[in-house]
């Protein structure tokens, strides 16, 4: 089966397609993405981002900081095992020793570089402390601005390194495969059009999925491109059912984000109140609000689905001077027109982070040759059914870093390939957009924070229906850049989200960020990880119409 390729064979005069050469071609621009193009040096690196300008991504957005074992006192194997409990069973333990010591280690050497941390008066980096961290390790960086702060710091070094080819608006449509190795990347270029970026080393840092979900706190950009062109491409995924969601989002949308409202604030003290003003979190867990993720995440989002309201009591934070430590949510608040000094504030959970990804191994290499991933694209096997807060920029900057390494040690000529053609892609983009909103319906009510057997199997019919319906919108000609994009993102979000929801079916059990109604323990059998590849995606019969 084609698993939703969008590629017909006549139809409409296909455009023309450029040829470039490339050392390295990186595709994304987060943490990751920029990590690794500047680490790449002095190999020639194309950095591809289909956002307008840099950075993008996720890590733009992180208002909570890194997780590094920096402190007094601290180790890398307290680090490590707060990180293995966390992931339920299923984190690496060798892997979890791997991010927390190399990660200690080559934060403090990008400290050095001048990568700017909040510090005290007296010069020391201050360090905040996050839910199931057994120690104060959180660095942040202009308060609750972390990501911002870091990603712009790091994509000002990228626009000034000689060796880096920015390349804007460009969307990575397909990764070019020759006899298992990667040959180039098919990408659309909003001011060049179609480009074969020739070469033998492609990187993935493309970020997660969260905006499959209705609900989420990642920005537009986060459509599992990369998971889509590596299962196309004919990698190994793993761990995909696991999604976690954060509990406190605010209630209310912005564009097609849902604010964040960092951890950090309940680990300052705020705290959760029902609609009746009543605070539920010591009854669930000894460690009330911070409590581990999934469990603070569902005790809000079974009361929200009962039909109550939720809401983050700021007010002892507000009125001991919290608007100038976190300046990020006070105008999130203030835009909302919500006084947190005054009035607790709605929240309910969203879509923050994907545990699972592309299978990579410590070097970052996944199952296909020349094809790297790191960030939230990969799944290096560390976060487990569960990832511990702070650790995905860590993450992001070992494994980039080690991406790197390899690329440097093992340089790779493009084998050669023919040029491929261009797609014909071309559909309505109104059409696009609805068929988008039905997948993230189906996604939210059937794949969230709680599922059952038989609401997974209807959201694989549903989700076939939306994938005949998508090829049947596919044949205009005549294509704008904005609707290459939006074919690609809708043609990776329903291969993506098929893909989670089969891994979820597949579960059989509860587990970290995975629950179950029909299957709500842990299973000694599912122990394991599951490895999936575009070959398991499932065609049920569709719905009659
Ligand atoms: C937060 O600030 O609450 C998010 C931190 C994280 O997801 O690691």
């Amino acid at each position: 089966m084609d698993g939703g390729v969008f590629r017909i064979g006549s139809g409409p005069q296909r455009p023309g397609v450029r040829v470039e050469e490339a050392e390295v071609v990186v595709i994304g621009s987060g943490m990751a993405g920029l990590v690794a193009s500047l680490s790449l040096a002095p190999r020639r690196v194309t950095l591809l981002t289909k956002t307008g300008d840099l950075p993008g991504g996720s890590s733009n957005w992180a208002q909570g900081g890194i997780a590094a074992a920096v402190g007094d006192g601290d180790s890398a194997g307290s680090h490590a095992a707060d990180t293995v409990a966390a992931g339920a069973g299923l984190t690496d333990p060798l892997v979890a020793e791997l991010l927390t010591r190399e990660g200690a280690q080559r934060l403090n050497a990008w400290i050095g570089r001048g990568l700017p941390f909040d510090r005290d008066g007296a010069g020391r980096i201050l360090l905040g402390r996050e839910a199931a961290h057994s120690a104060s390790r959180i660095l942040h960086a202009g308060g609750d601005a972390t990501g911002r702060t870091l990603t712009g710091w790091l994509a000002s070094r990228v626009r000034q390194a000689p060796h880096v080819d920015i390349r804007t608006g460009a969307f990575a449509w397909e990764l070019v495969v020759e006899q298992g190795r990667i040959a180039g990347v098919l990408a659309h270029h909003a001011d060049a059009g179609w480009v074969f970026h020739r070469t033998g080393t492609v990187l993935l840092a493309t970020g997660g999925i969260g905006q499959l979900y209705r609900h989420t706190t990642n920005p537009e950009e986060s459509t599992g491109d990369g998971l889509a062109l590596a299962a196309l491409a004919g990698a190994e995924l793993a761990d995909l059912e696991f999604v976690q969601f954060h509990p406190t989002a605010l209630a209310a949308e912005a564009g097609r984000r849902t604010p964040l409202l960092t951890e950090a604030l309940r680990g300052a003290g705020a705290h959760l109140l029902d609609g009746s003003g009543r605070r539920f979190m010591p009854d669930e867990h000894p460690d009330a609000e911070l409590a581990p993720r999934d469990v603070v995440a569902r005790a809000i989002g079974t009361r929200i689905a009962a039909g109550q309201r939720v809401f983050l009591d700021l007010r002892p934070i507000w009125v001991a001077g919290g608007a100038a430590k976190f300046p990020t949510v006070a105008a999130i608040l203030a835009e909302a027109g919500i006084d947190p000094a005054v009035q607790p504030v709605p929240v309910a959970p969203a879509a923050h982070y994907h545990m699972g990804g592309v299978v990579t191994d410590l070097d970052a290499r996944t199952s296909v040759q020349g094809l790297y991933a790191a960030g939230e694209v990969a799944c290096t096997g560390v976060h487990g059914a569960n990832r511990l807060a702070s650790n995905s920029l860590l993450e992001a900057i070992v494994f980039a870093e080690r991406a790197a390494a390899s690329i440097l040690a093992h340089p790779a000529p493009a084998p050669y390939a023919p040029v491929p053609q261009a797609p014909a892609v071309a559909a309505d983009g109104t059409g696009l957009a609805g068929l988008a909103d039905a997948a993230r319906t189906v996604m939210a009510r059937t794949a969230g924070l709680v599922r059952d057997g038989a609401g997974l199997s209807r959201a694989l019919m549903d989700l076939a229906d939306l994938q005949h319906r998508a090829d049947r919108l596919r044949r205009m000609a005549g294509l704008a850049a904005g609707d290459v994009r939006a074919a690609g993102e809708l043609r990776n979000r329903l291969l993506i989200s098929r893909l989670v929801v089969q891994a979820a079916l597949g579960r059989t059990e509860s587990r970290g960020a995975h629950a179950r109604t029909d299957w709500p323990q842990p299973r000694p059998e599912w122990l394991r990880r599951q490895v999936l590849t575009l070959a398991d995606v499932a065609t049920p019969e569709l719905v009659p119409a």
